[in-house]
């Protein structure tokens, strides 16, 4: 399982270990948390990531930088060799999304997208996908861009991926520059999704007061993408530093996605820890 060490406002050694040297050493943290690109003054960790993560649908022409496509596909090759899935950066390629038909109408211009791909012999290939996923995503942020998870507003076919019989396109991530404001459109696709947020109170049957670590953790998990902004995934604190994640029973293959992305968000929140996989498996710190 990934192992993720942190402290919060500080440094993070990922779960590969070896992300923090796409950054000159002292240059991930801001006083006023803000960053820009690899190549700027200014730096973001995962955590100040999350807070200005935001589902973004209008993408602007503008190439990846080299530097910057470079940095994601290292930490893709990462990831996939530490927990034996499979993601592949496409550039420069928007047919998945072209058409009316395919995007139905809600994203415009998108060239540059992460393929998530299943494996399907591995029932715990989509949630692995979603964790490290998510750690592709809020890297995105990182440097600078935009992004949104797709489960369904992309035609999988049209992806240039080659499957072997037994793999399946779970979702994209799709990535690129983006007006610094949403457009009209943007701004009523994300209000018809985008519901308010749950509780903290609704994310737990623990009664409070809960430890730092566990309100910071689900604070985290809030600000989370999920499929449909359903946030499914509901925690329960064991004690002793141990913290369970589960998901309601469902055939829905981005169900196993949401639990990745909400267990990393955890993680992060509570200041590094280690899950194992699977709705109610247990995190310890
Ligand atoms: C697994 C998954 C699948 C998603 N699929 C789509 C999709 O098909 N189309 C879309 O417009 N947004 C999709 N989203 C984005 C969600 O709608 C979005 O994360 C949610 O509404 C919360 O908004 P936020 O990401 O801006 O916080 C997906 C997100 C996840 C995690």
């Amino acid at each position: 399982m990934n192992e993720l060490h942190s402290s919060r406002g500080g440094w993070y050694d990922l779960p590969t270990g070896e992300h923090k040297g796409f950054w000159p050493a002292g240059r991930w943290m801001t006083d006023d948390g803000c960053v820009r690109s690899i190549g700027g003054e200014m730096t973001m960790d995962l955590l100040q990531a999350i807070d200005v993560r935001r589902s973004r649908r209008k993408y602007l022409p503008t190439p990846l930088p080299e530097a910057t496509v470079a940095a994601l596909l290292d930490l893709i090759a990462q990831l996939d060799a530490k927990e034996n899935t499979r993601m592949e950066l496409v550039t420069d390629n928007g047919a998945a999304f072209e058409g009316l038909r395919r995007s139905y109408g809600m994203f415009t211009g998108v060239r540059n997208y992460v393929g998530l791909i299943a494996d399907r012999r591995d029932p715990l290939s989509f949630e692995k996908l979603g964790y490290n996923g998510e750690i592709v995503n809020l890297t995105a942020v990182t440097l600078g861009l935009s992004t949104c998870v797709v489960g369904g507003s992309f035609s999988r076919d049209a992806c240039p991926f080659a499957l072997s019989e037994d793999e399946t396109v779970a979702c994209v991530i799709v990535i690129g520059e983006a007006d610094d404001k949403p457009s009209v459109k943007e701004s009523l696709v994300r209000g018809a999704m985008h519901r308010r947020s749950k509780t903290m109170e609704q994310m737990t049957d623990a009664a409070q007061p809960w430890p730092d670590w566990f309100r910071d953790g689900l604070a985290a998990v809030q600000k989370a993408p999920s499929a449909v902004n359903r946030q499914p995934v509901t925690f329960s604190l064991i004690g002793g530093g141990v913290a369970t994640a589960t998901t309601p029973a469902s055939d829905d293959p981005l169900m196993p996605v949401d639990l990745g992305i909400a267990k990393l968000h955890f993680a992060l929140g509570a200041g590094g820890g280690i899950w194992q996989w699977g709705s109610g498996g247990a995190f310890s710190r």
